[in-house]
């Protein structure tokens, strides 16, 4: 007998052993073109320098110790992070993952307002924590022990229904994402994002703003809802946050205060993945990637509209749905085995595009290039 894997995953017959910028290989050294980035996650390009060496240097030096002592990269980051997104007031609590990002926002905002419901949006994911799933609207991945009461589902872009359930006055928290990634990049309204701001200021609700695959500098701005013009309570970041090594994020409005103890994380924080998450902000800064992806992006949609074959095409920045005549995964296989191009899927018909954020215009002419090829 030998132990196999709990078989949860529906996998390619593909094994990438090593990666370059927006490249991967497999071991015979075939090349194939990342628009995926393993689900929005590499951020700055595969084995990037700055970030290889950060990261092997950090290791060699102190990979881990516990959240009891001084870790002035935690600081560093944080003083970083703030300058970059704009947010220099909020502090940081870091963690491991998105989901459990989002898991300590809903806390936090249990804590502040001393109640316990959650509003969520239809079609929204939030991660597969206990809290996390319950915002997630996918009866098919919520336990019995996870679905609760506590969590209510309203349409998106729908501001009445929001309301109607708002003014009962026993929720903690709205949780929405900046654009509804694993949906099939839905995005809410502007109207609806401020419209839903003021309904939190009205009645007294934390908003929470689902950063965690539209954030990180993917749609052109460093969050998604900094095109709309509101300000979250708290924002949850981590995918992109350390192109590859774990790690989540809150960011915190300073009307929280914290208590010592009331959040708390073993890992979270980590030196190693400060280092990582610290690299990719210097990238990030350094090579104008926040710029790039709004430029790039723009030029690829702009292009993809033009194919008349596609039946949809939305999105921001380099965070680019488009919905196919037919089914998405057919067309996932057929970009991955005939030409050589990850990309991720959402729902029957929409083919999801999230590269890292240094994407070259060559390298979207060659995405597009192959596109046009399969769908003559
Ligand atoms: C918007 C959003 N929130 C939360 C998560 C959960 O993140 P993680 O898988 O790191 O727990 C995801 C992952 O896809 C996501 O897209």
């Amino acid at each position: 007998m030998i132990m196999n894997l709990f078989d949860v995953y529906s996998l390619y017959e593909i094994e990438p052993v090593r990666g370059n910028g927006n490249y991967v290989y497999t071991a015979d050294g075939t090349e194939y073109l990342d628009l995926y980035g393993g689900h929005a996650v590499i951020s700055i390009g595969h084995a990037h320098p700055r970030y290889v060496k950060a990261v092997s240097d950090q290791v060699a030096k102190l990979g881990f110790y516990s959240n009891s002592v001084q870790n002035s990269l935690q600081a560093e980051l944080a003083s970083k992070l703030g300058k970059v997104s704009g947010y220099t007031d909020y502090s940081l609590f870091l963690c491991n993952s998105g989901a459990e990002a989002n898991e300590n926002a809903i806390k936090l905002a249990s804590f502040h307002t001393g109640k316990s419901k959650v509003l969520a949006f239809d079609k929204a994911f939030h991660g597969r924590t206990s809290g996390a799933v319950a915002a997630t609207d996918n009866p098919k991945i919520v336990s019995p022990f996870n679905c609760t009461d506590n969590v209510v589902f309203a349409p998106l872009n729908d501001l009445a229904a929001a309301e109607a359930l708002l003014s009962e006055g026993e929720f903690c928290a709205v949780l929405v994402e900046g654009i509804q990634g694993v949906a099939g990049i839905r995005l809410p309204d502007d109207e609806f994002m401020r419209g839903l701001r003021e309904l939190t200021k009205k009645y007294g609700v934390v908003m929470i703003v689902d950063e965690i695959q539209s954030g990180y500098g993917r749609t052109g701005k460093f969050f998604a809802h900094q095109h709309t013009g509101v300000q979250p309570d708290l924002i949850t970041v981590a995918k992109g946050i350390a192109n590859g090594f774990p790690m989540g994020a809150v960011l915190i409005s300073p009307e929280f205060t914290a208590v010592k103890g009331m959040l708390g994380t073993t890992f979270g924080g980590n030196h190693l993945a400060c280092a990582a998450a610290i690299a990719v902000l210097d990238a990030m800064v350094e090579e104008q990637l926040v710029d790039n992806a709004a430029k790039v992006g723009a030029y690829l949609l702009e292009r993809l509209k033009t194919i008349p074959q596609l039946k949809d095409v939305r999105g921001r920045g380099l965070m680019i749905g488009m919905d196919v005549d037919g089914s998405a995964s057919e067309m996932r296989k057929r970009l991955l085995f005939e030409k050589h191009i990850f990309t991720g899927g959402a729902g029957v018909s929409t083919v999801r595009l999230l590269p890292a954020l240094n994407l070259t215009y060559s390298q979207a002419d060659e995405f597009i290039e192959a596109l046009i090829q399969l769908l003559k």
